[in-house]
């Protein structure tokens, strides 16, 4: 591995000064000189190179700023809005006068909330979405460009969690998380970059869990798959310098999302677990929060949990 690694590390350095008339003098590819390059840390050379150079060479000024301050106006695509920490975002950011998008497969419960936002004085439009269809999430995109021109956030919130003991072999319920908890929030992001890049700005929230930093019986392919929206989320935070990415690790919070479990174990552990959830709202209120923060300031991750957990 070490020499394909070095090599992917002078590609990375000879694409990024190829034509940049400011390099530094000490990189000289193949004059002899030591390259300041080994000063980096090696586990970490292009991605880290990449950001850093970038940053110097544009300044702070590089993002474009949003006409829009806040949460104001801002064009916010959410999946999995039909219930929970979904709608609960869609009614919080609605509220604040966001124009709110929202996708789901239960659409007769989003028809209801986006009738809900509007006649409280809010914007909203709504489109059946499934997360495990890229073509959909592209569809949900186009539809917020079409209809608001732009798209600000899209909070990758969509997800289930059949939690049952690996033993038990539930192959089905392993792949239908793998598809909508990691598959989804790649979609997601497939969708919504390209916009945001043309842009020039935008924020790419993804919801992760507690169960993405600690891993616990019965829930390791649920772990599993919030460990990877963490992996790829912090990627792309590295790899991108004028969009923000967001990770929102819940804990236990009230919603359907124990509803999936087919397990009777598991079901009962996490009845006793979900007694001090807190409400979607609390986890709402950190999504906004994270929406909010001017456009040079990237809340990268947080973890809202209720005060009473150990977890
Ligand atoms: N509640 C918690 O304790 C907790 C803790 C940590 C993390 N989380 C995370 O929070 C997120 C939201 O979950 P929640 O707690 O609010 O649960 P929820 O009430 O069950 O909401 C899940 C949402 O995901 C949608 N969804 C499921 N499969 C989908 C698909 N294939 N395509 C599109 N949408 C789909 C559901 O809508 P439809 O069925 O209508 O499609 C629903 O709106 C999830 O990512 C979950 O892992 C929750």
């Amino acid at each position: 591995m070490q020499p394909r690694f070095v090599h992917l590390q002078s590609l990375t350095e000879s694409t990024i000064f190829q034509s940049d008339a400011a390099a530094p003098s000490c990189i000289s590819g193949g004059s002899g000189k030591k390259s300041r390059r080994s000063d980096y840390p090696r586990q970490f050379p292009g991605p880290y190179i990449d950001k850093q150079v970038r940053r110097r060479r544009r300044g702070p000024d590089h993002i474009k700023e949003n006409h829009m301050s806040g949460i104001k106006d801002k064009v916010v695509i959410i999946t999995g809005a039909s219930s929970g920490i979904g709608e609960a975002t869609a009614r919080i950011l609605a509220a604040h006068g966001a124009r709110v998008v929202l996708g789901a497969r239960r659409t007769e419960r989003l028809e209801t909330l986006a009738g809900l936002i509007r006649t409280a004085g809010g914007i909203a439009e709504y489109q059946a979405l499934d997360v495990t269809q890229r073509g959909q999430l592209e569809d949900i995109v186009a539809l917020a460009k079409s209809r608001f021109g732009r798209v600000d956030v899209i909070v990758n919130n969509a997800g289930v969690m059949p939690l049952s003991t690996l033993e038990q072999l539930k192959v089905d319920e392993w792949e239908r998380m793998v598809d909508v908890n990691i598959k989804g929030v790649l979609y997601g992001i497939a969708a919504a970059l390209p916009v945001m890049q043309a842009q020039g700005n935008g924020q790419i929230i993804n919801v992760a869990s507690v169960g993405g930093h600690r891993v616990v019986p019965s829930a390791a392919v649920y772990c599993a798959t919030k460990f990877a929206v963490r992996a790829i989320s912090d990627g792309l935070r590295q790899e991108v310098d004028n969009i923000r990415v967001t990770v929102i690790s819940p804990g236990v919070t009230e919603s359907e999302l124990a509803d999936s479990i087919t397990d009777p174990a598991a079901k009962l552990g996490m009845q006793a677990y979900r007694k001090i959830a807190i409400s979607a709202e609390a986890v709402a209120r950190t999504i906004l929060f994270a929406i909010e923060q001017p456009a040079d300031v990237d809340l990268s991750e947080i973890v809202v949990r209720p005060t009473a957990s150990a977890n």
